[in-house]
């Protein structure tokens, strides 16, 4: 029965209004002897100190390149740091990987002036964005949307760990990581840098992250862990236009109920650190959003970690934005909205600037210690002080074999079985055409921020990895492989070009083979450069497809891709379809075990896959969103149909799902519902799952959502095997945020489901 909501009823002050006091909510105490040692550095520093420790460069700009070798220039560095007194340096010359012997010696000789400047270490900062980004010869995971895939926060801590371990190896003590931005516009570059669509996945995957990459002390991070700079706050993955770093409109309910929420457990979690959003929220830049980046983030929450722009973000809002006049207006806007360091990258002017926008009083000097007593809290907290530099003796598993099968585990565990007619796993002897631009490239297995920003020469540096078409090769014997890609990428063009296709090489090839491998998709790109103006999978790659198709040959269609790219025409012409993501330098190896059934699928989409492009949505939307037919003279409905729903994933098993129960079918706010249901592994094989547990609101006072995910684990069964998983979901999670930036959890009717499971619950 419906029951109607009353009037909406505020549960408790869990996240508050936006006036009054709020009570904070880390979950960690300050160290009293490190903050100790920040007020005694503080007070003896000049303004002039205050504000380079709030200054980061990139590297570029400290050195020049002596063939393929890249040094720091003595004048450049004195004038950085003698006379500027900078806190921070970045990213990787080029940019291009370096050896983490290079590293070692770079970041020690950047200390060196640092101490002697000031007596404060610098803190340096690289996009370790999947594992060894820019520290060559490391190791490399699946991208974030994979992680996201796996449903499993154990996985994504371990790689975390393991990137924190490589990174200081290379005398790096800070990352730019983990991103938990939702990727809730499938047409935004940046999607696959992040944990998929929904906010509880996001949340959970995130926090282990920033667990696995500081270990379990916020106050004391040791010399196998690094700092974390959680990105891009807040909202960036929903431009309105679908373009990187343009804006965004939403509610701010929804941006406090879902955008927020990472954030949030992240820093209550002990981050050390926050890049904000490049771009803007209902006309305001984030950059000088006082009240998201002040009262939201650090007051409300307590957190006393520290903020960062992205990158020349303050130059951004007077030249690109334009919500500023000139450069000292940005940055007064800036740094009193609560950013603590710009990353200006290349220029010093930010220090002159900012030094005279305090002595002129536009920028009170409360503001400037409060930011660099978090600049140097999160030096204080990574050990710098104590220890500015690491020694490589010790990390003797740098790069290293347990390393390389963790990332292949890792890549297994994330792969996405979307179709299989019975087709999978492949027997051996089958002879098998290996087509496709993806099929013999390790660009494409890893996508962007791999070696360089955009990820180009992936092949050069990752050679002695294997390619789908190389591990295919070993796995099933070279003599039942055939390759002939049909269509292979310009790949000294931008990311979208193809070359001439040889589509009938191909078709001519299947003629030799019992079953076909298609790798389609997209090559590597990061940010901007990944923009779109169609999201259909490549004209070229589908006309390879369909050709192949004709041949009567069976098709198992391989997508490697960073976004779902629309492939509803070609996806009926294939008996199997598999979503490998980009499932970096372990990836090739990952697939031809599963393809082969040595191991089982076990990943599920973490995002809504489209069918066509004028519907696109997200597995949680309201439910007016998305009508049947409403009879009448006009018969008005409103469908979108998906090619893949969020949380969708097969397997080699079956799983059978059962009474579902939960303690209480009546409850109130602060209860605890302990929902309950039986697994069971019905297949022959054994196998992972992840259990997801969703509610619907079914009457609110903002329109319901369809779907919204509460809790999530993945367990192991064997063939025959039942287990019973239990959640305990606290009541006050079904609440949502109303227009009064409070919490409401109304009475009346909500369900609970798993899978084909659903059980009615009252709030009273
Ligand atoms: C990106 C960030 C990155 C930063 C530093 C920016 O362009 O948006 O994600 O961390 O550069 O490399």
């Amino acid at each position: 029965m419906r029951l109607m909501k009353q009037l909406a009823m505020p549960v408790v002050a869990g996240l508050l209004a936006t006036t009054g006091a709020f009570a904070q909510s880390i979950n960690y105490v300050p160290d009293a002897n490190i903050e100790r040692r920040v007020e005694q550095t503080l007070s003896r520093m000049t303004l002039e100190e205050k504000v380079g420790q709030m200054t980061e460069l990139a590297i570029d700009v400290l050195g020049h390149w002596e063939g393929e070798k890249f040094v720091l220039d003595k004048d450049k560095m004195d004038n950085a740091f003698m006379r500027y007194k900078i806190g921070s340096v970045l990213n990787t010359p080029g940019p291009v990987a370096q050896t983490p012997e290079w590293w070692q010696q770079t970041i020690r000789t950047i200390n060196d002036y640092s101490l002697r400047a000031c007596g404060i270490p610098t803190v340096y900062g690289l996009d370790q964005n999947h594992g060894a980004t820019y520290t060559l010869r490391g190791t490399l995971f699946p991208q974030n949307t994979n992680l996201g895939a796996s449903f499993d926060p154990d996985l994504a801590r371990r790689a975390a760990s393991i990137t924190a371990y490589e990174t200081r190896a290379a005398n790096c003590p800070w990352t730019y990581s983990p991103t938990v931005d939702l990727s809730r516009d499938p047409r935004w570059p940046r999607v696959w840098e992040n944990f998929g669509e929904d906010c509880l996945l996001s949340t959970v995957i995130g926090k282990a992250m920033v667990e696995g990459f500081q270990g379990p002390d916020p106050n004391h991070i040791d010399k196998y862990h690094i700092g974390t700079s959680m990105k891009h706050y807040m909202a960036y993955g929903i431009p309105r236009t679908g373009k990187d770093r343009t804006p965004a409109y939403l509610p701010e309910w929804e941006l406090r109920e879902k955008h927020f929420a990472p954030f949030k457990a992240c820093v209550e979690a002990g981050a050390t650190s926050v890049m904000v959003n490049s771009a803007s929220i209902n006309g305001t830049p984030m950059h000088i959003n006082a009240k998201y980046l002040t009262q939201w983030l650090k007051e409300e929450t307590g957190w006393d970690g520290m903020i960062v722009t992205d990158w020349a973000d303050i130059e951004n809002l007077w030249k690109r934005e334009m919500v500023a006049a000139n450069k000292k207006d940005a940055i007064c806007l800036a740094i009193n909205a609560g950013i603590d360091m710009a990353m200006e990258p290349f220029n010093l002017d930010f220090c002159d600037l900012l030094i005279e926008a305090v002595r002129e009083g536009r920028v009170p000097m409360t503001r400037i210690d409060d930011a660099v007593r978090r600049i140097l809290r999160m030096k204080y907290r990574m050990g710098l002080f104590d220890m500015p530099n690491t020694d490589i003796k010790d990390y003797p598993k740098y790069g290293g074999e347990e390393h390389r099968l963790a990332a292949q585990d890792a890549a297994v565990q994330t792969m996405i079985l979307l179709k299989n007619k019975g087709i999978l796993p492949l027997k051996q002897g089958q002879k098998i055409l290996v087509t496709g631009p993806n099929a013999n490239s390790m660009r494409c297995l890893n996508g962007g921020w791999s070696y360089t920003w955009q990820g180009k020469d992936a092949d050069k540096f990752a050679s002695s990895h294997n390619t789908i078409l190389e591990a295919m090769q070993q796995r099933f014997g070279n003599a039942n492989i055939v390759y002939e890609p049909g269509v292979t990428y310009n790949n000294d063009g931008l990311y979208w070009e193809e070359n001439e296709p040889q589509i009938d090489r191909a078709v001519r090839a299947a003629a030799q083979v019992d079953v076909i491998l298609a790798c389609v998709g997209e090559n590597s790109y990061a940010e901007t450069p990944g923009n779109l103006d169609d999201l259909a999978l490549s004209a070229k790659q589908r006309d390879l497809v369909k050709a192949l198709a004709k041949t009567g040959k069976p098709i198992v269609l391989v997508l490697n891709e960073g976004r779902p790219r629309l492939i509803s025409d070609i996806e009926p012409l294939a008996e199997a379809v598999v979503n490998i993501l980009l499932p970096g330098n372990e990836g090739g190896n990952a697939l031809a075990r599963l393809l082969a059934g040595v191991d089982n699928f076990s990943a599920k989409m973490p995002y809504t896959y489209p069918r066509y492009s004028a519907s696109l949505t997200t597995y949680d939307y309201r439910v007016s969103e998305m009508t049947g037919t409403m009879e009448g003279a006009y018969d008005y409905n409103a469908q979108v149909d998906v090619q893949w729903p969020f949380g969708f994933g097969l397997s080699y098993t079956t799983f059978d799902y059962s009474n579902l129960r939960v303690d209480k079918t009546e409850f109130s706010a602060g209860d605890v519902l302990n929902v309950s249901v039986d697994v069971k592994n019905t297949g022959s094989r054994a196998g992972k799952e992840s259990v997801l547990l969703f509610s619907r609101d079914i009457v609110a006072s903002i329109i319901p959502e369809a779907r919204r995910l509460r809790a999530f684990t993945k367990i192991d069964l064997q063939p025959g095997e039942q287990r019973t998983v239990t959640f305990s979901l606290p009541a006050n999670d079904l609440a949502f945020v109303g227009y009064d930036d409070q919490r409401h959890l109304e009475p009346g009717e909500f369900v609970l489901q798993i899978a084909n499971q659903a059980v009615h619950i009252n709030c009273r």
